[in-house]
């Protein structure tokens, strides 16, 4: 199975638009070392022909100019795409509005759990997407599905499974405690080939948005051949010290990555061949190459993802 990076940053991408702190200062400048990052997607392959895309970004065009094997094949007809299907972990921001640029009548088919698509279903911008060409099938909380483009399968399955997270920012609802976050909202994926089905060492462990480490969680991933985990924020109250904002980590439904309680401990004991952080945001040390929080997650045995990352599994 190939795998691309198509955007390793979080919702804002790196540098985002309006961020004047360092970071982004940095990325803008061009210092050394410093990539530039857009938003949260990935791809991947069983033949290298037909992909699937995880999460459809704000900036699926750009992603998609920048990856030659997502651009319609020179023997293709006039219109055509290698993506066959689109598969959704939330309904953020970051990982929805890309399928407006997905419109023009060309078929594939949508993968999302049923809170996921009502989402889609109840805001009539998505219409774009006619169903006429573009299938929306639900995805089951739990359980194997085995993915199918307009024309067949593509020879890659994925395992669904819920993880702690949060409904997506323009969906929060003020008056309740976890702003009306329930079961769907945000969801991990185990990705192979179908023939690679069981094979834990085969298979990618997506889950760029994740609140909190379970012993299920940490079960059902070891031994796998790579996690690709949220890295949104390296400290819970990241935002506020660097004075971008006032929001923690936990507050957005994503665990940091440093502390006691962070993944880098909480993931420690557990066995993978590749562990990736990724949906980085902007003010995350981690995108310095310099940084001590660079060298502690590399010496950790994490890889720091980057647009145009290649993995085979
Ligand atoms: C997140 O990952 O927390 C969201 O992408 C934030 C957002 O919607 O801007
Ligand atoms: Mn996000």
């Amino acid at each position: 199975m190939k795998i691309r990076v198509l955007g390793a940053a979080a919702g804002g991408g790196f540098p985002q638009w309006n961020c004047n702190a360092p970071l982004s200062r940095a990325v803008r400048e061009n210092r050394p070392g410093f990539l530039a990052r857009t938003q949260s997607s990935i791809a991947a392959s069983a033949d290298g022909r037909n992909w699937a895309v995880f999460n459809a970004s704000p900036d699926i065009r750009q992603q998609i100019a920048a990856t030659s094997d997502l651009q319609p094949a020179a023997d293709a007809p006039l219109r055509s795409t290698p993506i066959r299907a689109v598969i959704l972990t939330n309904a953020d921001v970051d990982h929805i509005a890309g399928l407006l640029s997905l419109r023009e009548r060309e078929p594939f088919t949508l993968y999302a759990t049923r809170r996921v698509l009502e989402t889609l279903a109840s805001n009539s911008i998505f219409q774009v997407l006619n169903p006429d060409h573009v299938e929306r099938r639900e995805l089951a909380l739990e359980g194997e599905t085995e993915l199918h483009g307009p024309d067949g399968p593509l020879g890659l399955s994925i395992e669904t499974f819920s993880v702690p997270g949060k409904v997506a920012l323009f969906l929060e609802d003020p008056e309740k405690s976890d702003f009306g976050t329930s079961s769907g909202d945000t969801i991990g994926l185990a990705v192979r080939r179908t023939a690679n089905i069981g094979a834990a060492d085969k298979t990618l462990f997506y889950v760029p948005g994740c609140a909190a480490i379970e012993a299920p969680f940490k079960q059902r991933i070891s031994g796998g051949g790579c996690l690709m985990f949220d890295g949104t924020v390296f400290e819970n109250d990241e935002m506020a010290n660097t004075g971008v904002g006032s929001k923690t980590g936990a507050r957005m439904g994503h665990l940091a990555i440093g502390g006691p309680e962070g993944s880098l401990a909480g993931l420690a004991d557990v066995y993978l061949k590749r562990r990736v952080f990724i949906h980085i945001n902007n003010t995350n040390p981690i995108l310095d190459p310099r940084s001590a929080e660079t060298s502690a997650v590399l010496a950790a045995g994490w890889e720091v993802a980057f647009d145009g990352m290649e993995l085979e599994l």
